[in-house]
């Protein structure tokens, strides 16, 4: 007998699904997407389409899809402000999940969905796919093998000249919870702590203002926003403290004067040798002589398609879950202690 395909619902069925996550399901033999719900219909119909998803499994209401449809995986995509209730509700119906980022907004959602996935004994992965991209990968092993030394400090950047997401799941903080350090801040952020070793953060001061995405003169080429809704930061920077002394200095806008279009990199230095992502470049010193080098033999593959590949081989082998809840929750205590620093103009104890 034929083994029973892994069946997958997504809920949020707009840009990251369409454009990142399907290509990855489709390119698994033994997984199937067997429902859609978003509450945009038009959008769940042509996401349904592209996924030989039929008709009488397209919903409005992913709680009824839940009710109605028995799904081994739920796939959440839905703007940050949802995917707590959508990854809850779908764990209670017996689905592992995977989450984009970020996980939550907040520490405390992030706790709900650990507890939900503990009372189900299912697995809880969060989309932080730049963690599955080659460069980072060769990176992770080589700095596994020691050679950084002692790693003290780090930074993270993802800054844009001019780059604000103007649909509302970005801009509106009722729908996203928070700008660019949510959005992005959140990429850089969980990419370099992963390269660091997951240490445990203690403190955290920042600033979060909106200095750029009012202004009635400042525009775009990823389009114009509406600056009436328009409520969250457009920039974020944080120095954060952690338990084993390191230390990690954090940027992000979506608008910013800058040169560059865009930089998005992690820069870790260590005692040995210093490492930048997305270069995959190392920098070090051997008898006096200063060494740059590159890893290389990278293969061409998209993180997103890996993230996704990750996860299916977690839930078929009984692995744990490849970006456990636990290291975003150290992700989302960082960024939302930037928002808290912000407000009160104080340093932040994490821990
Ligand atoms: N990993 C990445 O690089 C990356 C890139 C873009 C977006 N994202 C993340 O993916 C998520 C979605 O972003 P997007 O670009 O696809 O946005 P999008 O606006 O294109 O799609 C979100 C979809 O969710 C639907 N939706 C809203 N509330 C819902 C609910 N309660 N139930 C069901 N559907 C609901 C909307 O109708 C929309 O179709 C966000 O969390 C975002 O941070 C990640």
């Amino acid at each position: 007998m034929a083994k029973q395909k892994l069946r997958v619902a997504v809920i949020g069925a707009g840009g990251i699904f369409r454009g990142a996550h399907l290509p990855g399901w489709q390119k698994l033999a033994d997984v199937e997407v067997v429902a859609v719900a978003d509450i945009h219909r038009p959008t769940a119909e042509a996401t349904a389409e592209a996924a030989g998803v039929p008709k009488e499994r397209v919903f409005e209401d992913f709680t009824e899809m839940l009710r109605k449809v028995e799904v081994d995986i739920v796939d959440v995509c839905t703007p940050n402000k949802a995917h707590t209730p959508a990854t809850v509700a779908s764990l209670k119906a017996g689905a592992h999940v995977i989450c984009e980022k970020p996980l939550a907004a907040t520490p405390a959602e992030v706790n709900k969905m650990i507890q939900a996935r503990d009372k189900a004994g299912k697995l809880l992965m969060t989309a932080q796919h730049k963690r599955f991209t080659p460069s980072a990968r060769a990176l992770k092993s080589y700095i596994e093998g020691g050679a950084l030394g002692d790693l003290y400090y780090a930074r993270a950047w993802a800054i844009r000249r001019r780059g604000v997401p103007g649909r509302d799941t970005f801009i509106v903080h009722d729908l996203s919870g928070g700008g660019p350090c949510l959005d992005i801040g959140v990429h850089c952020l969980d990419l370099t702590m992963h390269l660091m070793g997951c240490p445990k953060p203690v403190t955290v001061t920042g600033v979060a203002p909106m200095a750029m995405a009012g202004l009635s003169d400042v525009t775009g080429p990823w389009g114009p926003w509406d600056k009436q809704k328009y409520d969250v930061e457009d920039f974020a920077a944080g120095f954060v403290r952690f338990e084993n002394g390191a230390s990690l200095s954090l940027e992000c806008s979506w608008l910013l004067n800058m040169k560059e279009r865009e930089i998005f990199s992690a820069h870790l230095f260590g005692t040995k040798a210093g490492v930048q992502f997305p270069a995959a470049e190392f920098y070090t010193e051997k008898d006096g002589t200063l060494i740059d080098g590159q890893l290389v033999h990278m293969p061409q593959e998209s993180g997103h398609e890996n993230e996704i590949a990750a996860f299916h081989e977690a839930i078929v082998k009984g692995l744990p879950s490849p970006v456990p809840a636990e290291e975003s929750l150290d992700v989302i205590k960082i960024l939302d202690g930037i928002y808290r620093s912000h407000k009160s103009g104080r340093e932040i104890k994490l821990a």
